[in-house]
């Protein structure tokens, strides 16, 4: 693209499109946005033809890398059949035999998929499930969540009620569904507190908790938290316990981003409902799917109003769902998960390395993910992370922080020269934004 073609286009962006999580009068006035025109494999290739590592895999989706030959594909083979009819007593082929793949490596015992667009949405129809499940089947009292501090599923005014991340919560705390938060255990020393805090919250309010909502072992937006698998086992048994729904949400955590398929099996634990988007469909469409057990899913049968009377318009969309069990093919067909393993041991080490630099006050890696806190202030609005981010950006990556958080997140398939080039740029990256 040429530089005037480039230049018209941040001004049309500028001057109309309104950017999420993004203060526009700074935005307008001091970014200097990448403009991204192709992308292929881990890298997105910008208007002036320079390439950069997507260390973020464009919002943690592109879990097979961009533009994947066989999504591709497959996108252009439904396309050419049939682009979208509603779900509404019509059954077709990509849906149909989607829903019976996931079904065939979800965790034990999901065996019903309920389509919908995004991952906020997949999170509203596992609460939506729950609430209506318990009104109809003798619980009305339970009507309420808990979920785990500093968490966070989603931007709806539902999810954003589950959510801890202050920043997301404010403007909306007057109108949000009252839940519970218990702590997450960081570490061992924290595990006796935080286990005992989930025993007595849900103990102390059986007849009114109608399910239990966390993040499978690692809090994406809080920074790339990770938390220890016992408390999943906990809230599972509590659950089983006090007949509880659990509800898993592996947005951004399913499709082996900590190492399984799905990071409830680092607690060797199954949900009663599973939430997934994201890598999902590998970044190429826009989809979600909510899976439930046989008992939830009967607890919708006999009179028509006790029908889930939810649903989208692009529910179960033929594009998306073709996309989708095009994934799952090329995970099983290219063996994705354990050609991962030596990638995510370089990760881990590169990051653990990266503790001893002068800027950095702590590192932590799991599966694909690494990511590591500077010594400043911290929280979502902080603003080290960004002089990172410039320091990449001119080095060829695309590193977007998490206030002070510095992470990747990059395709599971990263070619093995890109992902040391990515793990040097994130060292200099650092070195030179934090230096005295
Ligand atoms: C764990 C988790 N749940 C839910 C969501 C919401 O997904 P979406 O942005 O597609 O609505 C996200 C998004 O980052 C997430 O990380």
């Amino acid at each position: 693209m040429s530089e005037d073609s480039s230049r018209r286009i941040v001004e049309l962006d500028k001057r109309y499109v309104w950017h999420p999580y993004t203060e526009m009068s700074h935005y307008r006035k001091s970014v200097d946005p990448l403009v991204i025109v192709e992308a292929s494999g881990s890298r997105l290739i910008g208007a002036d033809g320079r390439s950069y590592i997507d260390a973020n895999a464009s919002w943690w989706t592109s879990a097979v890398g961009h533009n994947h030959p066989r999504l591709v594909a497959a996108l252009r083979r439904q396309s050419e059949a049939l682009c979208h009819a509603a779900l509404g007593g019509i059954a077709h082929p990509p849906a149909s035999e989607l829903a019976e793949a996931l079904c065939g490596v979800a965790p034990n015992g999901l065996s019903h998929v309920f389509y919908s667009d995004n991952g906020s949405t997949s999170i509203e129809v596992a609460m939506k499930l729950s609430l209506q499940y318990w009104a109809q089947n003798g619980r009305p009292q339970r009507t309420r969540f808990v979920a785990l501090e500093e968490g966070y599923h989603g931007d709806t005014i539902g999810t954003t009620a589950l959510g801890g991340v202050e920043v997301f919560r404010k403007p909306f705390s007057e109108v949000l569904l009252d839940c519970f938060y218990v702590p997450p255990a960081r570490d061992v020393s924290q595990l006796a507190r935080c286990l005992e805090e989930l025993q007595t919250v849900i103990d102390r309010n059986t007849n009114t908790i109608a399910g239990v909502v966390f993040e499978s072992m690692v809090q994406g937006a809080a920074g790339m938290r990770i938390y220890d698998p016992a408390m999943l086992r906990a809230a599972r048994e509590l659950c089983n316990r006090h007949d509880i729904f659990l509800i898993c949400d592996e947005v951004f955590t399913g499709y082996g981003r900590t190492g399984p398929m799905w990071a409830c099996e680092h607690a060797g634990i199954a949900p009663d409902l599973l939430c997934i988007s994201k890598a999902f469909t590998g970044g190429v469409m826009p989809m979600a799917a909510t899976l439930a057990t046989d008992r939830i899913f009967d607890g919708f049968l006999g009179d028509t109003d006790r029908a889930f009377y939810y649903g989208h318009t692009f529910c179960g969309n033929p594009l998306g769902a073709a996309v989708a069990l095009e994934v799952l093919n090329v995970f099983d067909d290219e063996n994705i998960l354990d050609r991962a393993k030596p990638k995510a041991e370089q990760i881990a080490c590169a990051f653990e390395e990266m503790e001893a630099l002068p800027g950095v006050a702590a590192t932590r890696s799991i599966g694909m993910i690494g990511a590591l806190d500077l010594i400043g202030d911290g929280g979502y609005l902080a603003e080290l992370g960004w002089r990172v981010y410039s320091e990449a950006q001119r080095r060829g990556v695309y590193l977007r922080p998490i206030g002070n958080v510095v992470y990747v997140v990059p395709s599971l398939n990263i070619p093995d020269e890109d992902l040391s080039e990515l793990l040097t740029v994130v060292r200099e990256s650092v070195a030179s934004a934090t230096e005295a």
